[in-house]
């Protein structure tokens, strides 16, 4: 019996850098997937690889995440290949404009938000009336990172639909708590990945030279940790990490393997979430003496 057997997946952004290597997880986890992504070649060679493989039921439907009728079709067309759906990983996005915020194009700062931050919600309101209400939970994965948890300047939109999906996350696990359906966002790591190709593109005058230069190092390094981000997904995914819910967990520092041993503490307290930072969290005292 493998971790994800019978289980079905929609998982967007499937033809990237880590949408491969979560398709490949799930995949050899014995899941049934509906893969999308814009683009329908891509989205066909990978099928075809993976249902080889792993013998297991690998579709795509192609779908452009900034038309909203487009992204509507997506659990329709899950329905209709699946009785129920159990798991849906947004891992698409698009890295938006680049420079300061008065120098970017509106329209490509909006279209960011509307592909980051609007359709992985839109996913999440279609997709949890098919999650199962028995017979297991439903799984909710948003991929987040880049500007979540600290001010990514030069990258507003990114950053800003980033701290906004995570927020929304932790809201939706709140909303959905008695429909067995669990709600968690990663932090996949920086991806030798077009968006990481992006960042170098937009020279170090655009993305300023901090971000440039980590672009030039991860573009050059042999291994990133997309196999521990997908692992967390096949985790997340699956029966293993049943009731844990509303965390931001990143692949590559958070001890995730672990968490069953602390599900309690994970339940009671606001642990991997995002909260505001009191002086005395600084060790500064401004109530007086
Ligand atoms: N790269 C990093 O260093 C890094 C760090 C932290 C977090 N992340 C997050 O990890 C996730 C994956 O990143 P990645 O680096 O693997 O990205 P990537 O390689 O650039 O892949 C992006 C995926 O999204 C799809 N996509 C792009 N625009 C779309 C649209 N309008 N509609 C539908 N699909 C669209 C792409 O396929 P098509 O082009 O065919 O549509 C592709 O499958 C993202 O959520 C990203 O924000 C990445």
């Amino acid at each position: 019996m493998k971790p994800l057997d019978g289980r079905t997946v929609l998982l967007t952004g499937a033809t990237g850098t880590l949408g491969r290597s979560i398709a490949d997880a799930y995949a050899r986890a014995g899941a049934r997937l509906l893969l999308s992504a814009r683009h329908d070649a891509p989205l066909q060679g990978l099928a075809g690889e993976l249902s080889a493989r792993y013998s297991t039921e690998v579709a795509v439907h192609p779908c452009d995440l900034s038309d909203a009728a487009d992204i509507r079709r997506l659990p329709d067309e899950a329905r209709r290949l699946f009785d129920r759906l159990d798991v849906l990983v947004n891992a698409a996005a698009v890295l938006g404009p680049v420079g300061p915020l008065w120098e970017v194009d509106w329209a490509e700062w909006t279209r960011a938000i509307d592909i980051n931050l609007c359709a992985p919600a839109r996913l999440c309101q279609l997709c949890v009336r098919s999650m199962p209400r028995s017979a297991g939970r439903g799984k909710i994965i948003n991929v987040a990172g880049g500007g979540a948890t600290s001010p990514r300047p030069r990258f507003s939109a990114y950053a800003a639909a980033k701290a906004a999906l995570v927020r929304f996350s932790e809201t939706l696990a709140h909303e959905v708590a008695d429909r067995s359906v669990d709600v968690n966002c990663i932090a996949p790591g920086v991806l030798r990945s077009r968006m990481s190709q992006a960042v170098l593109d937009a020279g170090p005058e655009r993305a300023g030279p901090e971000e440039h230069g980590k672009a030039e190092r991860v573009l050059k390094e042999a291994a990133d940790g997309r196999l521990r981000a997908a692992e967390l997904c096949a985790f997340l995914a699956s029966d293993a990490s049943d009731g844990i819910t509303g965390k931001l967990i990143s692949a590559i520092w958070d001890p995730w393997e672990s968490f069953g041993e602390h599900r309690a503490d994970l339940g009671a307290t606001d642990v991997y979430t995002i909260r505001r930072i009191l002086p005395e969290d600084r060790a500064l005292s401004w109530r007086g003496l």
